[in-house]
């Protein structure tokens, strides 16, 4: 069933279990994603990134996002991932996304303020939840790239008078992790996760979680982080099952002979992570 960011996002919140929010781009993650939900009765977020969008269209991404949530048994959202701009959140929110984010990151505080209250205005009217980032997360996704030496963390304060002033419903945290596949090991500040947890009541979401330590991230939700983004971990699922199929059997033209192992790897990888965030189970 379709439903709001908030709704999948604060029962995690107050029972302190995360939530994966998995990057879509295509009909074979799409379903991959909702099949591992439903084999392990987990509650889950589709969403799409700016390069997602442009890649597939945002008319492609959202009814084939409403089409699987609708269908699936199990809650599933419809998120925008790095919404950059308003008219591009206002547009998502048009063909029925339920939760979206507006990344602000990049502005002076009172920007990225401003910009976040102008959307949770209009999305809080028509019941959709708001993302928010507040810090700066180093890597590169798709279009959008944050030099090691410009990535800052989140200043807890910063944060709390961010989240009263703007009224968002889940806040991205930068604590040391980076977009995309890591160079050295990702070390993350598991105190500064807890005490922003401790004064703000609402879910905080983990981005770039995809090459992350599973203790890592087990110790980060038991600190509070409440959503994890995962993108590039289906990418090397994905790309990992069709080189091995090709490698195999090199002279195949069948794109669906190609892609059900891309689709199967990419589920085993999702159903893993569900167990270890605790949503399995939750649906
Ligand atoms: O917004 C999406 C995520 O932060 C994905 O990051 O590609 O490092 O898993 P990742
Ligand atoms: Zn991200």
């Amino acid at each position: 069933m379709l439903v709001t960011g908030n709704e999948i996002l604060q029962d995690a919140h107050r029972k302190g279990y995360g939530v994966g929010a998995f990057n879509v781009n295509n009909m074979e993650i799409v379903q991959a994603i909702i099949e591992a939900a439903e084999e392990t009765n987990s509650p889950v977020i589709l969403q799409a990134s700016q390069g997602g969008l442009k890649y597939a269209g945002i008319e492609y991404v959202a009814e084939l996002g409403k089409l699987a949530a609708r269908n699936a048994r199990v809650p599933v959202a419809v998120h925008l991932d790095h919404g950059t701009d308003f008219a591009q959140v206002m547009l998502c929110i048009r063909h029925g996304f339920s939760s979206v984010m507006i990344d602000g990151s990049q502005l002076e505080l009172e920007d990225n303020i401003a910009i976040t209250k102008k959307v949770v205005e209009v999305a809080h009217a028509v019941g959709v939840s708001v993302e928010a980032e507040l810090g700066k997360i180093g890597g590169t996704e798709d279009d959008i790239t944050v030099d090691e030496k410009d990535a800052t963390f989140t200043d807890p304060e910063e944060a709390k008078y961010f989240v009263e002033q703007t009224r968002v419903d889940s806040l991205a945290i930068a604590v040391g992790t980076a977009h995309g596949v890591y160079q050295g090991e990702p070390n993350l500040d598991f105190d500064r996760i807890k005490t922003i947890r401790e004064m703000l009541d609402i879910p905080l979401v983990l981005h770039g979680s995809s090459g992350v330590a599973d203790e890592d991230i087990e110790k980060a939700i038991s600190a509070g982080i409440s959503k994890i983004n995962i993108d590039t971990d289906l990418r090397i699922a994905f790309t990992g099952a069709i080189k091995q199929f090709l490698k195999e059997d090199p002279e195949n033209i069948d794109p669906r002979k190609i892609l059900s192992p891309a689709r199967k790897g990419m589920k085993k990888v999702i159903m893993e992570k569900m167990k270890i965030f605790g949503s399995a189970g939750r649906a």
